[in-house]
């Protein structure tokens, strides 16, 4: 087997396998922010990936993906099930986005769980190289620093949460609550997104273990009987702003923003919604604010059009399916209420694109609406700002996600708060143009100054050197 001195493992691969055999075996990127953010720090590095192809029962060869080697892990029809839909999507994704959906708790999901983080570790340990760094990647595999300390002693351990992590009030629910948090602590730096999560982390360590913490620091026992130390604090993530800025600036893109605007039947204003069909979200607070600025003709959709992209996701999970028959009723109504012949209320896209539209729809779109009700960092409200190389274009972003620590001349709403989300929708719209220059401006730098390369670096420079700082780092 070769070997790696950088290994990342995910529970999700940057392809999700779409079908064929063999030599004809297709592949597609597949969804979400940790994808987004991982594979540019991949293909920097020449390290593997572990992680899975997306589909069940089906058993992969390691194989090479633009650039980047991928060690494919299988999971079964019931791990999927109950593994990946059941502990994963419908215990802590709910649990650790403050229960906006409720959480359930089974015990053949938190048994699987174990299973296949096992098997992950396992596929982790045999990739690595002597004295390798492992960066294990978010919430479906927290147990999978501790198991693999154990194996491999000599390996330097990282663990990154792509999402928040809650108020002990909260995570305290988790009838596993222990065993996860002994899990991660197996990692010489636990990441988070937003300070305030690193908090919540540190607090449910003192309650539920009692160790001391110093800052950022952590003393755990280690295997000897001494102490080891475990940073834990925030490394807010980012995307190559460079790449998007790049793409935004090609005359397709720019001939492509101009077809959309055209499309939508060149309206003043062009609202866009760009999301993973996901309850954390708040796309329907955004469609009701939107629906009710409309319906008291303080908009007009002469004046104003809404595009939301949805795309696809955990489609098999119940909450999810729900979810979207309430969009897609919404939609209908919004725009049988609302829409003229040739001005639709809303054009709502239940797919995912590629990138290249991506950058003309951020380029079409006037106001950015980002109303997530909680959202680890979420770099749609990034790659928008990234992709407005002219300096214009209003994001409206909600407090709840981890971009607000950073963004803040954003309009900034509490998606709750669907008065003031109306008030700031019309703020949006009617900002003057200098105004709109200025903040974008503001909003560029920050992001341009945290990109992806400068998350990882941080990330990976902290990891390796804390075996070497006596008493840690603070
Ligand atoms: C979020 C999570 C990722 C996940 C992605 C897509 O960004 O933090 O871990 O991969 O959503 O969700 P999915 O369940 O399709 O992998």
């Amino acid at each position: 087997d070769t070997t790696y001195d950088m290994v990342v493992v995910s529970n999700r691969l940057p392809v999700d396998y779409v079908g064929g055999d063999g030599a004809d075996t297709r592949w597609k990127v597949s969804p979400g922010g940790l994808v987004t953010a991982l594979e540019p720090v991949m293909r920097a590095n020449e390290g593997a990936w572990v992680g899975w192809a997306g589909v069940a029962d089906r058993e992969f060869d390691p194989f090479e993906h633009d650039g980047i080697s991928i060690v494919p892990v299988p999971l079964s029809e019931d791990e999927l099930e109950e593994y990946y839909e059941g502990f994963s999507n419908d215990t802590l994704w709910p649990l650790y986005h403050d229960v906006i959906a409720p959480p359930s708790f089974h015990r053949e999901w938190w048994d699987a769980y174990v299973r296949v983080n096992r098997r992950f570790a396992e596929t982790a340990a045999r990739v690595a190289a002597p004295g390798a760094v492992v960066w294990v990647q978010d919430y479906q595999l927290q147990l999978v620093p501790r198991m693999l300390r154990e194996s491999r002693p000599d390996l330097v351990i990282g663990f990154f949460n792509h999402i928040p992590f809650p108020a002990y009030g909260i995570y305290s629910q988790l009838p596993w609550r222990r065993q996860v948090i002994d899990g991660l602590l197996g990692a010489d730096v636990i990441g988070f997104q937003r300070a305030a999560d690193a908090g919540n982390f540190s607090r449910a360590v003192r309650r539920l273990f009692g160790y001391k913490t110093r800052g950022t620091v952590l003393e755990v026992p280690g295997a000897d009987g001494e102490m080891r130390h475990v940073v834990a604090r925030h490394f807010p993530i980012s995307i190559d702003a460079a790449a998007f800025e790049e793409l935004a600036r090609t005359p397709e893109v720019q001939q492509r923003a101009r077809e959309i605007r055209r499309s939508l039947g060149d309206p003043e204003v062009v609202m866009l919604g760009v999301d993973r069909l996901d309850y954390t979200k708040g796309i329907r607070h955004r469609m009701k604010a939107f629906g009710e600025l409309l319906r008291d003709e303080r908009l007009s959709v002469q004046q104003a059009t809404l595009v939301q992209v949805a795309s696809p996701s955990r489609e098999r999970v119940e909450t999810y399916r729900q979810l979207r028959d309430e969009i897609e009723l919404m939609v209908g109504r919004l725009n049988g209420d609302h829409a003229a012949l040739g001005h639709p209320a809303i054009t709502y896209l239940h797919h995912g694109y590629p990138r290249q539209e991506m950058a003309a729809l951020y380029l079409a779109a006037d106001v950015m609406l980002v109303t997530a009700l909680r959202d680890g960092m979420n770099l749609v409200a990034k790659e928008y700002v990234a992709s407005r190389y002219d300096d214009d274009g209003v994001l409206l972003l909600s407090e709840f996600t981890g971009a607000s620590d950073e963004l803040r001349q954003a309009v900034l709403v509490n998606p709750h708060d669907i008065e003031g989300l109306k008030d700031a929708m019309v703020e949006a719209v009617n900002m003057p143009p200098r105004e709109r220059a200025r903040r974008m401006r503001a909003l560029r730098r920050r992001v341009i100054e945290n990109d992806v390369a400068n998350w990882s670096a941080t990330f990976l420079e902290t990891l390796t050197g804390v075996g070497k700082i006596p008493g840690g780092v603070s």
